[in-house]
């Protein structure tokens, strides 16, 4: 077994921060959709889920500019850069392995190396989420808390209807990501390994 030290303090506590946050805002943000006027409440009622989820979401901005200024001023950034050379088959690659090739026994196609954190599906699916999906939710979360500074009507369609189905699609797409993700989480070299590596800052690798 070798050990890579991959996840420096301020990603673990941006981490660990990111996903409560994520969770509080998915049960407040449920808990608005489908709270009705007749006071049927779901989970935790409209006033109270109004209010945490604002100051979930504040938080949650607030540490999504810390991730990426983390990004910018270490070297981390380096790790979600995708390369255009194979970008497609590498992904095929990876996909084949996730579908096919872990349960014959097979070998990581892409194993995790000092530089190396990701592989081609990670990098792309974290690379969507946080600089795609991620500020899509917070500029639009922004424009439903201040209806005020929101286009009025875009091609004669309400602009605040139309913040906020996008805020809702992407709302959806990562609470998808995030049951995705922890289910990826689980297939490094034991079940648990990679969920310790995010408490221990250590990669733990049996291919070395
Ligand atoms: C509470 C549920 C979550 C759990 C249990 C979890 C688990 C993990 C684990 C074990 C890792 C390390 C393995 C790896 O590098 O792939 C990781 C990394 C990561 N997770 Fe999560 N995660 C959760 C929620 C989220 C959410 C909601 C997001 C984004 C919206 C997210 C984004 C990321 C990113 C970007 C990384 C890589 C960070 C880096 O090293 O630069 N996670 N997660």
């Amino acid at each position: 077994m070798s050990y890579i030290y991959l996840y420096p303090k301020w990603i673990r506590l941006w981490h660990l921060l990111n996903g409560l946050l994520f969770i509080i805002l998915i049960i407040t943000g449920l808990s608005m959709q489908y709270t009705n006027k007749e006071d049927n409440i779901f989970l935790v009622g409209f006033a109270r889920a109004v209010k945490w989820h604002n100051i979930a979401a504040i938080l949650l901005t607030i540490n999504y500019i810390v991730f990426v200024t983390g990004n910018v001023i270490t070297k981390n950034f380096r790790f979600y850069k995708i390369e255009r050379k194979n970008f497609l088959s590498d992904l095929i690659s990876q996909f084949l392995y996730y579908s096919r090739g872990m349960f014959r026994g097979e070998k990581h196609p892409f194993p995790v190396t000092e530089n190396r954190k990701f592989n081609p599906l990670q990098k792309f699916t974290y690379f969507m989420a946080m600089y795609v999906a991620m500020p899509l939710l917070i500029i639009s979360g922004i424009g439903l808390m201040f209806p005020e500074i929101t286009v009025n009507r875009f091609f004669d369609v309400s602009g605040l209807i139309l913040t906020d189905l996008l805020h809702v699609i992407m709302g959806f797409l990562l609470s998808v990501f995030m049951l995705i993700h922890i289910y990826t989480c689980t297939l490094g070299s034991t079940p648990g390994s990679l969920f310790r590596s995010m408490l221990s800052g250590y990669h733990e690798s049996d291919e070395h």
